[in-house]
């Protein structure tokens, strides 16, 4: 049962994995409702398009996949298959729902997610990389997973993006040669229906290969 409705500036403010796992255990009934529709959420379509229009195939992973919504875009455009994962048990029950999914890993991210090297042609993520706790720490993992040649597309806060070094950690990941074509478009989070101080919030999508 929802105790508090989802609201953005408590999202902001998550600082630990017990603090995401407790709010979107009380978010993920009405997260779609009255997050996504009412803000006029967007980031996951442009995050799903902007995978599609780089030649994004699937397996695929949806990395805090949360109730499902980047998923389900993928799904509409073909894409698949696609494996959820997500350190709310609560959202993978939502996501799973909407019956786009192969599988749903419950994982927090910073700990690693439990499936083998190598075991994607995609990644995707839509709203995890914001302001809280996941940080760029988490490339190496999602990398460990990928296939070579892997497409990656990751939207990331641009506060965020700036303030926790994912441009320095691309960089190195370029001269590493770890990852090739990188590139960043700059999108807005919400529509022109949003309303209140985050109306006009971005994010980078991060669309990079792996090498
Ligand atoms: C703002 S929601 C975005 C959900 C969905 N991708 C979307 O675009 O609607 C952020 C999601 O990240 C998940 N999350 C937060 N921290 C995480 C972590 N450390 N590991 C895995 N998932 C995490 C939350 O549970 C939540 O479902």
């Amino acid at each position: 049962m929802t105790t508090k409705p989802p609201d953005l500036h408590i999202a902001y403010s998550l600082k630990t994995p017990e603090d995401s796992r407790r709010l979107y255990a009380e978010w993920a009934d009405d997260y779609d409702r009255m997050f996504a529709l009412n803000e006029d959420y967007q980031l996951h379509i442009h995050t799903a398009r902007a995978f599609g229009r780089a030649g994004g195939q699937g397996p695929v992973l949806d990395v805090g996949a949360g109730t499902g919504l980047c998923g389900a875009v993928l799904a509409d455009m073909g894409v698949g298959p696609i494996d959820a994962t997500d350190i709310s048990a609560e959202m993978l029950n939502r996501a799973m729902r909407k019956d786009v999914y192969r599988d749903a890993i419950e994982a927090d991210l910073n700990e690693g997610v439990p499936v083998p090297r190598n075991s994607y042609s995609g990644i995707v993520s839509s709203g995890t990389f914001t302001h809280g706790h996941v940080g760029p720490e988490a490339l190496t993992e999602l990398l460990r997973i990928a296939r070579p040649g892997a497409q990656f597309a990751l939207s990331i806060n641009a506060k965020h993006f700036a303030t926790k070094g994912f441009a320095e950690k691309l960089d190195t990941l370029v001269q590493d040669a770890r990852i090739a074509q990188p590139s960043l478009v700059e999108v807005r989070i919400f529509g022109d229906l949003a309303t209140g101080e985050n109306k006009d919030d971005t994010a980078f999508i991060a669309l990079f290969e792996k090498a």
